[in-house]
């Protein structure tokens, strides 16, 4: 089955690129065509159909399945449940993931236990895919059900403490008494809905297997490895024994951070049947996995009169399962971005009987700093300040947390640019003080951070004698341009044109690879992608060295030579390469003396813990924004957004862009329209498909711009990039609740900010 993947490659003529260059990605053709394939496109002869069946009660015990009808239907080849469970999904196995939390991960058709509403029950297997959604239908299941509880607000004094998490940073000062003493109060409480993953791709896994019996399965997941080692755990086997691929990934952002239940009762099936297995979640049943957990939050800010802040208060409550304590970074934030010396946070969870929250996009962050940006919106109407002049007046030169340096701040300039380009000073902060036609218009800013991190990663690369560069690691590229920003870097590095270079990813059997995750993967990769190409260059450079008739045999350095347009160079004071004359060797023209055997090399990225470890770092940004607000019907349109972003070098300026309008636009709808909401009689989630849980889409999106400001950070990664992942969204659902108070004069604490709070 190898090798039947598309690897991307830049159209030809795309010539030489530079770190910060607006780039096309080099997979949107394949992507736009059909070329690439994605975790469900893969098909064979003999390929059989699962189609899971979920529970109907949120708590309770399965006492039998009735299956007559489904096993009737022709082509159903068998129903698997844990009352005919295959023994080879091993009882005893540990379940849990790289990204599991503290607890005991849920292992589907293992018990007869139910612990949430929408549970895998069961896994009908056919020979069509229409033979086992029907037979799915007919599988009738009598349940046992006990008391159930799905009520975060009901039970916030039961909230306890998250197993195994160390918790919020620890105090600074004393915060509930310098609030007390605060001349300006603000005590504020909040509510955030529940939000699902709707990315385009629907979870599914294909297992095949290879000519020697072992499994190659493609699975939408953010990390091959760490979906590769969980099927090893559970079923057993080594890991020479199964690949895992996911070359092309249709969007995820946390969802595929997890291995989800698919990929086990896919796998199981297809050792059990012993051929290969397809099984492809619903839109429905995307709803039936993890999600962004429902938060209450308290926020108290003292201040004195002129605004200086004196006291923050954060505390969040959020749900978890009954099995694993999922804990979000929701209130650190809040000891991040402003200078105050007096600072609590406390974060608890509350044990319901849903499924586990799981990451999504910016986790925590987006809950956390929308409930911080509004109170400080709320404390600059309170001491009568500009909401931009408070947050420049409190402005953290230094991590407030930890008391250490940032390894790049310029949060300021996001500030400065942001509102420049908004044109912020020509508001008027009275609230119902602009009206046009028949809406009112509102003015919003808030501020956005997110951790700027670092992971181990292995690359390894390999230069043919014609000059095509090869690179590969077992990372992910869930649409957020991973294979175009390394191509870039290793393009830059080495001096090729960009079509000239490939990188090859979404395969566990590559160099080891971190989950993407955590905005963390371009400063990952880049650096190891960066690293092995300085292994490449010291080998051309002592190849050249010993070269007959180069003019590199006199340098002692490989420092002395430089990179570009296909060739070695003599490098300039300025670090760039001389120009052509003054004495070249073209690779190809190398590689074909020294035998034209391939260059390899290979690098292992770990990172300067000691360095990092010396510095706070983060990714920051302002976003500002303008709503028109119908009081008659409650709609609120977000007419114009300006984020200014400060994300260390920018390696790739429209993909970046892209990723911070996709966040934007998720923010919007996180602000205005996603919400999953819950019947609590039958402990279910109720709205589960796009006609009833609405993302924003192209009506709901106006005017969005983005500008990076100017920032490099070498300690977080060595091209100085930090990664865009996350940071898009944060503070926009906090600016479109400040701009409806602009516009409104009423205070919106709970997202999504739906009509009927609105009007
Ligand atoms: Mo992201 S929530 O780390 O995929």
């Amino acid at each position: 089955m190898s090798g039947q993947d598309v690897i991307p490659v830049a159209e030809g003529g795309t010539g030489p690129v530079k770190i910060g260059d607006e780039v096309d990605r080099i997979d949107g053709r394949a992507k736009v065509t059909g070329q690439a394939r994605y975790a469900a496109e893969h098909v064979t002869p003999d390929m059989l159909f699962g189609v899971v069946v979920n529970a109907g009660v949120a708590r309770g015990r399965i006492l039998s399945l009735n299956l007559d009808e489904a096993l009737a239907v022709p082509g159903v080849v068998d129903v698997l449940w844990h009352g005919r469970r295959p023994a080879i999904a091993r009882r005893d196995a540990c379940y849990r993931d790289e990204d599991s939390p503290p607890g005991s991960p849920f292992k589907p058709l293992l018990g007869d236990e139910v612990f949430f509403s929408g549970q895998p029950i069961a896994l009908v297997v056919a020979q069509t895919f229409e033979a086992a959604r029907y037979a799915a239908s007919l599988v009738r299941a009598s349940c046992r059900t006990s008391l159930h509880d799905t009520h975060l607000l009901e039970n916030l004094r039961d909230a306890h403490e998250a197993a195994g998490d160390e918790g919020p940073p620890g105090p600074v000062g004393d915060g509930d008494t310098a609030f007390e003493s605060s001349p300006v109060k603000v005590d504020v409480q909040f509510h955030n809905g529940v939000e699902h993953h709707n990315p385009l791709e629907m979870h599914a896994s294909t297992v095949l297997f290879d000519a020697d019996g072992g499994l190659v399965v493609y699975d939408k997941t953010q990390g091959p490895i760490n979906s590769r080692d969980v099927i090893c755990k559970v079923f057993g086997l080594k890991p020479e024994q199964v690949v895992v691929r996911n070359p092309f990934v249709g969007g995820a952002f946390g969802s595929g951070l997890r291995p989800q239940y698919q990929l086990l009762l896919a796998v199981m099936a297809a050792l059990h049947l012993k051929q290969p297995v397809r099984v492809v979640l619903t839109r429905q049943q995307m709803f039936t996995f993890g999600h962004r957990p429902e938060a209450w939050q308290r926020v108290k800010l003292g201040a004195d009169s002129d605004g200086k802040l004196r006291a923050i208060v954060h505390e969040a409550v959020e749900e978890t399962s009954r099995f694993e304590d999922f804990s979000e970074r929701v209130v650190d934030w809040s000891g991040r971005l402003y200078r105050c010396g007096n600072i609590r946070l406390s974060h608890r969870l509350v044990d319901l009987d849903r499924y586990t929250p799981l990451d999504m996009r910016a986790p925590g962050a987006t809950h956390g700093s929308f409930a911080l940006e509004v109170a400080m919106d709320e404390l600059a109407y309170a001491v009568g300040m500009d909401p931009l002049a408070l947050r420049l007046k409190n402005y953290a030169e230094r991590d407030p947390a930890s008391g250490r340096p940032f390894s790049s701040k310029q949060l300021r300039a996001c500030y400065e640019q942001g509102a420049e380009r908004f044109g912020w000073s020509r508001r008027d902060p009275r609230p119902r003080s602009l009206r046009e036609g028949s809406e009112l218009v509102g003015w919003g800013m808030a501020t956005g951070i997110w951790e700027a991190s670092q992971q181990s990663a292995q690359v390894s690369a390999t230069l043919q004698p014609d000059g095509r560069l090869e690179l590969c690691s077992a990372a992910s590229d869930i649409g957020t341009g991973t294979y175009t920003a390394l191509c870039v870097v290793a393009a830059e590095a080495m001096g090729l044109p960009l079509e000239q270079v490939t990188f090859r990813l979404g395969d566990s059997s590559l160099p080891n690879a971190p989950l993407e995750g955590g905005s963390s993967h371009l400063a990952t990769l880049g650096s190891a992608v960066a690293g092995v190409c300085d292994e490449l260059r010291r080998k051309l450079w002592s190849m050249a060295r010993t070269m007959q008739g180069s003019p590199f045999r006199r340098s002692n350095r490989s420092a002395e030579v430089a990179f570009a347009d296909g060739q070695m160079r003599w490098r300039q004071a300025d670090g760039s390469a001389a120009r052509e004359g003054d004495g070249a060797v073209a690779i190809t023209e190398l590689l074909a003396w020294s035998g034209g055997q391939p260059v390899q090399a290979r690098f292992e990225l770990r990172p300067d813990g000691k360095t990092q470890g010396r510095h706070a770092s983060a990714t920051h940004s302002a976003v500002f924004c303008e709503v028109r607000v119908d009081e008659d019907f409650g709609t609120v349109r977000v007419t114009r957004v300006v984020s200014a972003v400060a994300a260390g070098r920018i390696v790739n300026a429209k993909a970046a862009r892209s990723q911070v309008i996709g966040g934007v636009v998720w923010g919007i709808g996180q602000a205005l329209h996603e919400e999953t909401h819950t019947d609590h009689r039958l402990g279910r989630f109720m709205n589960h498909n796009l006609s009833e849980y609405h993302v924003a889409v192209n009506a709901d999106v106006h005017d969005i711009d983005v500008l990076f400001v100017r920032e490099d950070d070498r300690v977080v990664s060595r091209i100085g990039a930090k990664g865009v992942g996350e940071i898009g969204i944060l503070g926009v659902a906090a600016a479109i609740s400040n701009a409806i108070f602009h516009a409104t004069g009423r205070r919106l604490r709970t997202t999504p900010m739906t009509p009927d709070k609105v009007m």
